[in-house]
């Protein structure tokens, strides 16, 4: 049994494969978090250590009895003498904030139920994990908050979140509503995060915590590329492999924070996940009800390689859906970066064609088809083929791709409207905006209002038109600006702070119809680049476009940073020029292509333009892809060398049997006279034999993961060396 109640002490234990969670109801009802660590068979040892603690505490007995300011809480209350940061805060008809929540019943389920409206992890079946729900009451506001737990049974995952409900007569204003808040038993940390911007997203970031606090967020009204919608604690020792990690994700695409507050006398460390309460609040009318976003926390103590594989294995099975999520992805080719906006049909479709050569599967038809659009100023929101560079329509584009035995797809921004095109100028109100203000406009285009019925209406019906009328089989959903004047002309004044949220609630809904009225296109989220590369997304889209940046080498640390998070298969990644338009630096082919194939891969130049030796190379790395991808998309993912720490990187991807992997080496510019470069390898059946191509020697997996395995460095910067192992079976090792 995953969850285990002690109904005499009213304890709770979580457990996952690796890791237990534990709290208690005290005497007076509130809820106390005792431990969240490695998997213990028994937790009531932990009520004893609690005890002591008291019993040990120095303080005078009438400041340990009324300091509910240091105690370690579940779901902390504002205004009852905490003054840490609250989990919720809650505006009463008495203009009062105080509130305090307390138990007052729980039940267990198998399986997880879904989150209306919501992305979330999820269960195929009921025996894949448990959820234990605890209702809290505040009896002076008759307000219920209900705690949701789920522990699965094959991840060291656990998944919270909160719902509440409004079971008074007046109406109550939420203006904070948190999915996660825990106290943890931690007197020193590194906070671990991904930071970044436009073309350098998701760059690592190690802070060591001290007493005060430290946060991440965004108030974008997406995600962003500032900072993803996650943190870890590490324990100062930790490193890739070894020692204590507990992170924490966000599974929403819009506002959020990420906040740890270290006590002066580092007893304790409040770390919390969910929308961030700036932009946010919500009117909850007597019988209403508000869920927040799903918050996934994650232990390892394999250090944070531990954690990531966690996250990737997790995402893949049990967030990503459709038909794609366990499908390999084909090798594409994307007509930004070959043409921007200058192209005409029967560029397409010759590129399509030469690169159909190389073995190419998919052909993206980027920005610039419709409307007006020969820049980015205009046509966003008029989704008719551009009558220059499609004489004939969408359908006898796509109808020439498929002609030559490769998919088709397209580019769209649904959630924009410039205001130059017809849509603005019929709807002018379409858009989030602010009575009075300017409306700002970022890259010449207007954020429609998703909010709104009638628009979420007419998106859906534009994007369904497209893939109708154009025979589409991926969709690129594309998104290039933060929100700024945060309004809707269809919500009533007091309901004017609820817009950034039900944005993205709207957005939520707009996808699910749309993967579901069309399960078999692929869809890749995309904000230019990265922007809001999140759990929510990756729910309804099963790949995203990693970052704009290109560049082989700036895709080293960007890759990396991703992966501690998301699985390759999500990221996408292309082989693109040189010199390469975002550095303007010159990589050789095997470079770009060798990191590309580390991830989702495509090409993103114009292939017209190959030489026949490059033209070679393409065709080679398609084939090695192709060899490799299932291994690349769906196996295990080490991280061995950082590209943070040195002009090297390396990665390995393990499949799942462990029968194989692959070991991707690069190194950016070779210092004279190094030594030759021994990798540990990781993942691998220690007594197993493998086959190391291309040496065409055999080691046994405890030897390449203890003794390592030499790469042959070559001369000249940007090499990638890949090495592919596998398994062989000796004689009388059975079928
Ligand atoms: C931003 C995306 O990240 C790019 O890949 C490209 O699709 C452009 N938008 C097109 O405007």
């Amino acid at each position: 049994m995953p969850i285990i109640v002690h109904a005499d002490e009213r304890l709770f234990h979580l457990m996952t494969p690796g890791s237990s969670y534990a709290f208690r109801v005290r005497e007076d009802g509130l809820l106390e978090h005792l431990y969240w660590g490695a998997r213990m068979e028994d937790a009531l040892d932990l009520l004893r250590v609690a005890r002591a603690a008291r019993r040990l505490d120095p303080r005078p007995d009438h400041l340990r009895a009324t300091d509910v300011g240091s105690l370690r809480l579940e779901y902390p209350s504002y205004g009852t003498g905490d003054h840490r940061d609250p989990a919720y805060d809650v505006l009463q008809p008495s203009g009062s904030h105080a509130s305090q929540l307390v138990y007052a019943s729980h039940r267990i389920q198998p399986g997880k139920p879904r989150l209306p409206g919501l992305p979330a992890f999820y269960v195929e079946s009921d025996f894949e994990a448990d959820t234990l729900e605890i209702t809290l009451v505040d009896p002076v506001l008759s307000l219920q908050v209900v705690l949701s737990y789920t522990v699965y049974r094959d991840f060291d995952l656990l998944c919270r979140h909160a719902r509440f409900e409004n079971a008074g007569t007046g109406t109550l204003v939420l203006r904070r509503a948190l999915s996660a808040s825990v106290d943890l038993d931690l007197r020193e940390a590194d906070f671990i995060q991904l930071s970044g911007a436009w073309i350098r997203e998701r760059f690592i970031e190690r802070v060591p915590l001290g007493p005060g606090r430290h946060e991440i967020m965004s108030r974008a009204g997406i995600s962003g590329h500032k900072h993803s919608p996650f943190f870890a604690l590490a324990a100062p020792n930790a490193t890739e492999d070894r020692g204590e990690v507990r992170a924490f994700a966000l599974v929403y695409s819009g506002n959020f924070v990420g906040a740890c507050e270290m006590e002066p006398m580092r007893q304790n460390v409040r770390a919390q996940i969910g929308i961030h309460p700036a932009d946010f609040s919500w009117r909850l009318g007597p019988g209403e009800t508000f869920v927040t976003p799903e918050a996934a926390l994650v232990y390892s103590d394999e250090g944070w390689g531990g954690m990531s594989r966690t996250f990737h294995r997790a995402i893949r099975r049990r967030l990503c859906q459709g038909p794609y999520r366990d499908r390999v992805r084909p090798v594409l080719i994307n007509n930004w970066e070959a043409t921007y906006f200058d192209f005409h049909e029967d560029d397409l479709v010759e590129i399509a064609r030469q690169a159909r050569d190389l073995g190419v599967e998919l052909f993206v038809l980027d920005d610039g088809w419709f409307g007006q659009r020969d820049d980015d100023s205009t046509s966003l929101g008029d989704w008719r083929p551009h009558p220059r560079k499609l004489p004939h329509g969408l359908r006898h584009l796509a109808d020439q791709i498929h002609g030559l035995g490769m998919q088709f797809g397209i580019w769209m921004e649904p959630e924009m409207v410039s205001p130059k095109s017809k849509l603005y100028e019929e709807h002018p109100d379409w858009c989030l905006h602010v009575p009075d203000r300017p409306r700002s406009e970022r890259r010449h285009q207007l954020m429609l209002d998703l909010t709104r019925e009638d628009v979420r209406a007419f998106v859906v019906d534009a994007v369904s038109r497209v893939i109708e009328e154009g025979a589409v089989d991926y969709v690129k959903w594309d998104m290039n600006r933060p929100m700024t004047e945060v309004g809707s002309a269809a919500l009533p004044p007091e309901r004017q702070r609820e817009t950034a949220h039900r944005y993205v609630l709207g957005l939520y809904e707009i996808l699910e119809t749309l993967t579901s009225r069309f399960p078999h296109v692929l869809f890749e989220n995309c904000a230019s680049g990265g922007g809001r590369f999140d759990l929510g997304m990756l729910h309804y889209m099963p790949q995203t476009w990693t970052s704009d940046n290109t560049d082989a080498v700036a895709r080293l640390k960007i890759q990396h940073g991703t992966s501690l998070v998301f699985p390759p298969v999500t990221m996408g990644a292309h082989v693109s020029a040189v010199p390469n338009h975002q550095m303007g630096r010159v990589t050789p082919f095997a470079l770009r292509a060798g990191v590309a194939m580390c991830g989702n891969f495509g090409f993103e130049l114009d292939v017209r333009r190959f030489s026949d030796e490059e033209r070679r190379e393409a065709r080679q790395a398609v084939e090695r892809y192709k060899a490799v991808r299932e291994l690349v998309q769906f196996g295990d993912f080490y991280r061995l060398l950082s590209p943070f720490e040195g002009h090297e990187a390396a990665w390995m991807f393990v499949a799942a049997d462990r029968s194989e992997a692959l070991v991707a080496y690069f190194c950016t510019y070779p210092d004279p006279m190094e030594p030759p470069r021994r990798l540990a390898l990781r993942g691998l059946a220690p007594d197993g034999r493998y086959v190391a191509e291309p040496f065409a020697e055999c080691f046994r997996g405890d030897t390449l993961m203890r003794s390592g395995l030499v790469i042959p460095r070559q001369t000249g910067d940007g090499q990638a060396v890949f090495i592919h192992l596998k398994q062989i079976r000796e004689e009388g090792d059975g079928p």
